[in-house]
């Protein structure tokens, strides 16, 4: 992230539940630009939710859907991006956001992610077993990969306003 960060889109990583989507949300209209979300665009492309891609046509296609839809977004001018927890996880997604955005890893703790996660019951991942112990197990894979992004800012319970806020801050 050698350039200002006006001249680059903000690119959201991190687990579910971290809030990417709400604070994204919030982050693009503070700073007057478009938003975009990667999990929508690939419903949008498959005309499916996440839970049908993946029971339909399984997480391989998902991924490969995904890193479509990410190398199509990152090309658009600057914006504020939410990406699916784990399309940094790919090599060539993460080199393309690297490049083309500045990455901030909203991180919070297990707990606050539980909490959150269980508001909404579209996360196919955490079917595949012990819901918590699933979160426990990719929070503790991913951590070391998220932890690689150009800004990391805490995403504490309570309000989102104090995220958004944080990484405001963190950007400047
Ligand atoms: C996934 C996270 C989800 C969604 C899919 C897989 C993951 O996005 O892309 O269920 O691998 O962590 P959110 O992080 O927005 O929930």
């Amino acid at each position: 992230a050698a350039l200002p960060f006006e001249s680059r889109t903000i690119a959201l990583v991190g687990l579910m539940g971290a809030g990417k989507s709400t604070v994204g949300r919030r982050l693009a209209e503070k700073l007057g630009r478009p938003f975009f979300d990667s999990d929508t665009e690939i419903e949008k492309a498959a005309g499916l939710s996440i839970s049908d891609i993946f029971a339909l046509h399984g997480e391989a296609d998902f991924r490969r859907g995904e890193q479509q839809v990410l190398k199509r977004l990152l090309t658009l001018p600057p914006h504020v991006l939410a990406t699916g927890g784990g399309a940094y996880l790919n090599d060539e997604t993460r080199a393309l956001m690297r490049e083309h955005a500045i990455t901030v890893w909203l991180n919070a703790d297990l707990e606050t992610l539980w909490k959150r996660v269980q508001k909404r019951d579209s996360r196919p991942l955490l079917k595949r077993g012990n819901a918590k112990q699933v979160l426990t197990d990719l929070l503790a894979e991913r951590e070391p990969v998220y932890s690689q992004a150009d800004l990391v800012v805490r995403s504490k319970d309570g309000p989102h306003t104090n995220t958004v806020n944080a990484i405001l801050k963190a950007l400047k």
